[in-house]
């Protein structure tokens, strides 16, 4: 059921995008969620994976669980991960499906993308490729991946039906999503729905 929400989702947009564009540009900073390597192996990820992460990826994590918790990644899979930061869980999905594989890393911060991007080729990943680009309109065509995968981005996004339908529409016949996010137990008052830092962490 669709969430009515009194926000101006541009100014949201733009206040999200500052908020990791530092955790792009000074990881080093206190946010008020957990970030870096040592958060990524809290979670449980595969440490022979994450030993092969350049830092740039592994600093600027901000994920919020483990998406592989729920099943590894099959070789020759075609993965999207649905805001992928600095490129964590991409790179890590990178190494789960191989050569004959594919991963695309979607997001809408340019400095995550940079960050992702040169992350990937210091590691010399030739199988996954950065996009910039919003979650509730993917660029891509209907049924183009086996798996979307996702970590801590939904929750930012009002907009959750445009989210699931258009991960619906990219996905192929039998696709499956492994989705790491914050989920609430209560409603959320109007008033605390309005308040923009609660959504940009
Ligand atoms: C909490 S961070 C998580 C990043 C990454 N998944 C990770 O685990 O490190 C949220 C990311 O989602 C991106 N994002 C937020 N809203 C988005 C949207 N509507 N479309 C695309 N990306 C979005 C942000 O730019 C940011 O990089």
């Amino acid at each position: 059921m669709a969430v009515e929400v009194d926000i101006d989702v541009e100014v949201l947009k733009c206040e999200i995008k500052k908020t990791y564009a530092r955790v792009s540009q000074e990881p080093e900073e206190d946010f008020i969620f957990p970030t870096g390597r040592a958060w990524v192996l809290d979670l449980g990820y595969p440490p022979e994976l994450v030993d092969r992460l350049p830092e740039a990826a592994a600093e600027s994590f901000a994920g919020v669980a483990n998406p592989f918790a729920l099943g590894t990644l099959q070789r020759g899979e075609a993965v999207l991960d649905v805001g992928s930061g600095a490129g964590t869980d991409s790179l890590v999905a990178a190494q789960m499906v191989g050569a004959e594989g594919s991963v695309t890393g979607l997001d809408m911060t340019p400095e995550m993308l940079r960050k992702a991007r040169a992350a990937a080729a210091e590691m010399e990943a030739t199988n996954v490729a950065f996009v910039e680009g919003e979650a509730e309109s993917l660029p891509f065509e209907d049924e183009s991946f086996d798996v979307v995968i996702s970590n801590g981005v939904i929750d930012l996004i009002p907009d959750k039906d445009a989210v699931f339908s258009e991960i619906q529409r990219v996905l192929r016949p039998g696709g499956r999503i492994q989705i790491a996010d914050v989920t609430i137990q209560n409603p959320v008052s109007e008033e605390g729905r309005r308040k923009i830092d609660l959504w940009t962490g």
